[in-house]
């Protein structure tokens, strides 16, 4: 099994163009510990980067999955983020994402580790039809994103996750007489002095909160700089931030194989994993080189580097422990 050479490499990862069905082909089993990524959603209007239809929409994607579960390590998991969708011409949901959590547990073996909501307060209410025009529908913020597993204890910890406390828990927790009396709830739960301990932060909930909205990045600089319109459908930083913070520890192996802009690599890098990223549009994954750019990154070096990129001359390294000189 030989991967081809990669369109770029960082300290940490290397970044592979291709079709994923192939190159997942590639990859030893059992070697990836977080297979974290975001396929084309079945939508029923087309964008730039191709869509399946909707009916063999479930299909295509669980030929994937299905080489996805053979390159995951027993306690690896597998973190799908599918985006919700509309029936054609009609105000009815689409159900695929159910149906493809369902296919991919009850034929290939996965197990629902955690079902997890990604609501992105910043989406524009759509489809215009149902939302705008005929106010018959709300406005759709969530995704669905299915945690996935081969065994029934993947690696976790949740420690690593923790979110800020509440006001009312930082009050509680500087004068707990004051604020809470000891006490069993009425489900039974004895809730016991130490709910007041200060354990670094609060336990995060499986509903994560975080608006996509990037302008200052590196990569939305650059690429502006350029003139090369940035990937339409990117993750927002924090969400693959999360997953591998959660998931992972520092030098295990993340894959993404619908990598777009590659926010999945970047976010893994700072977080000292190693990564693998598969994309097949050569215009995404040469201008996602740029997330591993400094911003400052002269115009005439960030065009050279993307015409390599693009023309695919040679792999190219970029020097991330040093705040990114090029070996061209
Ligand atoms: C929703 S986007 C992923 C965006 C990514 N999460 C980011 O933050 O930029 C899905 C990507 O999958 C890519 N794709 C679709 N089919 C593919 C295939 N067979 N192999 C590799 N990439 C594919 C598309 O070109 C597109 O960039």
């Amino acid at each position: 099994m030989i991967l081809p050479s990669p369109l770029y490499t960082t300290d940490c990862g290397a970044a592979y163009l291709g079709d994923s069905l192939k190159l997942l082909d590639q990859l030893e089993s059992d070697l990836i510990d977080l297979v974290l990524t975001s396929p084309p959603f079945a939508l029923q209007r087309k964008k730039s980067y191709g869509n399946v239809d909707q009916e063999d929409y479930v299909d295509w994607l669980v030929e994937f999955c299905q080489k996805v579960y053979r390159v995951l390590n027993s306690t690896g998991s597998f973190v799908l983020d599918l985006g919700g969708a509309y029936e054609s011409k009609r105000p009815v949901r689409s159900l695929y994402n159910y149906r493809v959590l369902i296919k991919l547990c009850d034929e290939l073996g996965f197990r629902l580790a955690e079902e997890f909501f990604w609501y992105n307060p910043a989406k524009l209410p759509s489809p215009i039809e149902w939302v705008n025009k005929r106010k018959i529908r709300a406005k759709d913020s969530v995704n669905t994103v299915w945690w996935l597993s081969k065994t029934d204890n993947p690696k976790a910890n949740v420690s690593n996750v923790l979110v800020p406390y509440s006001e009312r828990m930082k009050k509680l927790q500087a004068d707990p007489q004051k604020h809470y009396t000891p006490k069993e709830r009425p489900s039974g739960h004895d809730i016991s002095k130490n709910f007041a301990t200060d354990n670094g932060g609060a336990i995060p909930s499986n509903l994560l909160e975080i608006a996509n909205t990037e302008s200052k990045s590196s990569y939305i600089q650059l690429c502006k700089s350029i003139s090369v319109p940035p990937h339409p459908a990117r993750f927002p930083q924090k969400l693959p931030m999360f997953f591998i913070k959660f998931l992972t520890d520092p030098g295990d192996t993340v894959l993404d194989i619908f990598a777009g802009s590659n926010t999945t690599g970047f976010a893994a890098e700072q977080l000292e994993r190693s990564w693998i990223a598969f994309e097949q549009e050569p215009s995404y994954l040469a201008s996602s080189a740029f997330r591993f750019l400094d911003k400052s990154q002269s115009l005439q070096d960030t065009l050279t580097l993307y015409e390599c990129l693009i023309n695919q001359k040679k792999s190219v390294y970029l020097n991330t422990s040093k705040q990114l000189s090029l070996k061209l």
